[in-house]
């Protein structure tokens, strides 16, 4: 028996005397069985080669033409016989951005049954091919490509992190998308990450844009205003290094990042006073349960927060007696229903109980009160005390964030001069654009643009992407699902530290489990059945309905994957580790 070896030894002294090529990037690749036969040691009988067996000796390294975060495509040689998740450290690598464990390649799928809708996002991939440069500036955006394109993204797919591109049936020149898929992004540093800063940004805007994930009109007209401030300093930045133009914005946000933003803010100790006791909380507090027929409407209750329990007395004065209410926030879903101009700030609390979920709701006098319940409630559903070193950082961004979309009632416009850099189909979702006149949208993104005006660029985008990340429905994919014992079909959300059973046609939660409780978890892949265990012998089973349920299952193990990178961890991944956690079959 020939090794492999030999073979390709004996084919190229055929053909190495007419060109004097370097054929080392070269491999051979079984088409019938979508397999690359790399383990050139291997004889032909052990692949189980026959005589008339076709295979292709073809190059690794193939061109993709891949399309960034920020919606603009790159050709880039890729190994198309490497796994999807050393590939995009490849990418990655190439485009300098640090930890590409949470980003991955996303396909349209082919359906040949869907011509015409195929027909439109193949217009959109030329319009968007031509664009060059940044994608959006202020006064020149493209909002036709924009209102084209939103559909399109919804049906793209991963790719299986654990299977090469070619296995995939991925073809050369193929358009993909590098996008960020797990939310759980680690040490995020403007020193470092310009780059990934700035393509992080753009996913967070398109997702806002595109309404993939909801937030309220005063949130909009903060998002669209720091996006205005963005492009404004993009430009000004660009055209102050006109004598090389050729250099991409991305590299003139890395020398602004010297700058040195410290979003960690929050000088902890001055808020928590003395840490060698955990802090409390106590004040009155608007409470409400609305499935008490008892408790009509909020009301006031002296409520204290100690660890991560909330206990409520009809006055201070019975604080010493038994609590009328008391829940323990550890594992609860925590959701804002925040209304600046209405001066509303509530707090709903999910908190899970053997039968499903406790709705409770609190609603706060002030910001500043809200701010430190908000902060103090969001750490106890993660099972953390105020005493954490993250309290006084999570009470400032609050506080910031609800700063941003402040008001401004005199603001002091240049009517002429202003208005015609702003472009509001570029800022604002298209919900806002039907609902307002574009005059009126612009009036209310200059307001907003005075709560930020002062940022620097790379300021500017940290300041979105941790907003984003404060959205209710932030970084939870979601999927169709039928639950063992359920009737109807479901969603399960997937969240860096959770899993989410949602009621499909409201998107609420109907229970929460953490992955800190998790046992383990396994898929049966003849039925496409994930099932998880609990700590207490909680076990649930679902069938992933729209996709695979590897797809699903790479979500799992990548998450709890991305919980074990430790905290001086820089670029040294274990890959093995994460195909381990990964990959449930061969
Ligand atoms: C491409 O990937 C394969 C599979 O991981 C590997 O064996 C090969 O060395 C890679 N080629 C190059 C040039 O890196
Ligand atoms: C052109 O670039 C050089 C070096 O990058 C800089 O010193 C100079 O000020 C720039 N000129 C203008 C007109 O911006
Ligand atoms: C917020 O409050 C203002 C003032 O009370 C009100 O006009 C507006 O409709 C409210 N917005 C929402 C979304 O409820
Ligand atoms: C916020 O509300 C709390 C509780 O009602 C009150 O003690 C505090 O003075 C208020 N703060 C401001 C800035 O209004
Ligand atoms: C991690 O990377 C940063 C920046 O690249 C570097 O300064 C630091 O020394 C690295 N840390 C380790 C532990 O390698």
């Amino acid at each position: 028996m020939t090794p492999l070896a030999s073979c390709l030894a004996l084919l190229l002294s055929g053909v190495t005397h007419r060109h004097v090529k370097d054929w080392s990037d070269h491999a051979l690749w079984w088409e019938k069985k979508k397999t690359w036969l790399l383990k050139t040691h291997w004889t032909l009988d052990k692949y189980g080669i026959q005589a008339d067996a076709k295979l292709q000796f073809t190059p690794q390294h193939k061109l993709l033409r891949l399309q960034l975060p920020n919606m603009k495509y790159v050709k880039v040689k890729v190994n198309f016989s490497d796994r999807v998740f050393k590939a995009v450290s490849d990418i990655c690598k190439t485009f300098n951005i640090r930890h590409p464990e949470e980003l991955s390649l996303l396909r349209k799928p082919r359906d040949p049954s869907k011509k015409k809708k195929k027909k439109l996002d193949d217009q959109c991939e030329d319009d968007a091919f031509e664009l060059e440069g940044p994608l959006i500036t202020p006064g020149s955006g493209e909002p036709g490509f924009f209102c084209v394109c939103y559909p399109v993204l919804t049906i793209y797919r991963w790719l299986d992190s654990s299977r090469s591109l070619m296995e995939q049936e991925v073809k050369e020149n193929e358009a993909l998308l590098l996008r960020f898929k797990y939310y759980s992004f680690f040490d995020l540093n403007p020193k470092y990450d310009a780059i990934r800063i700035n393509q992080l940004y753009e996913q967070s805007k398109w997702a806002i844009l595109l309404e993939e994930i909801e937030c309220t009109e005063e949130e909009m007209m903060m998002f669209a205003a720091l996006q205005y401030h963005i492009n404004k300093l993009s430009i000004m930045s660009s055209e102050n290094h006109l004598n090389n133009s050729d250099k991409e914005v991305d590299e003139v946000d890395a020398a602004l990042s010297d700058l040195e933003i410290t979003l960690e803010g929050g000088k902890t100790s001055t808020i928590l006073g003395d840490i060698t006791s955990i802090p409390e909380l106590a004040d009155y507090i608007k409470v409400f349960k609305p499935k008490k027929l008892t408790l009509k409407g909020y009301k006031p209750y002296w409520c204290t927060f100690k660890d991560t329990s909330i206990s409520c007395y009809k006055s201070k004065e019975e604080a010493n007696g038994t609590p009328a209410h008391q829940m323990n926030l550890r594992g609860c879903e925590v959701t804002p229903d925040v209304n600046i101009s209405g001066q509303k700030f509530n707090i709903k609390l999910l908190i899970p109980v053997a039968e499903g979920m406790n709705e409770i709701w609190l609603r706060c006098d002030n910001e500043t009160q809200y701010a430190s319940w908000m902060a103090a409630c969001r750490l106890a559903s993660k099972g953390k005390t105020m005493a954490d070193s993250s309290y006084g950082m999570e009470v400032q961004n609050i506080l910031s964030f609800l700063k941003m979309q402040h008001l401004n009632p005199d603001p002091q416009l240049i009517p002429e001069q202003i208005t015609t850099d702003i472009n509001p189909e570029c800022l604002v979702s298209p919900r806002y654009l039907k609902k307002y006149k574009n005059k009126q949208i612009t009036a209310r993104i200059l307001e907003a643009h005075q709560n930020v005006a002062q940022m620097s660029l790379i300021e500017a985008k940290m300041r979105f992407i941790q907003a984003w990340q404060s959205l209710p429905e932030f970084g939870i994919t979601h999927f169709i699902a039928r639950f063992q014992g359920g009737k109807k079909e479901e969603l399960i959300g997937i969240a860096y530290n959770r899993l989410i059973r949602m009621d499909a046609s409201t998107g609420d939660a109907v229970k929460t489990w953490r992955f800190s409780n998790m046992k383990q978890w396994n898929v049966n892949w003849e039925i496409k059945m994930v099932t998880v265990e609990f700590a207490d012998d909680v076990r649930v089973s679902f069938i992933c309905t729209e996709v695979d349920c590897k797809v699903v299952h790479e979500f799992i193990g990548g998450y709890i994957f991305l919980s074990t990178r430790a905290k001086d961890q820089n670029e040294s991944l274990d890959e093995e580790m994460f195909y381990k956690l990964t990959s449930g079959w061969v």
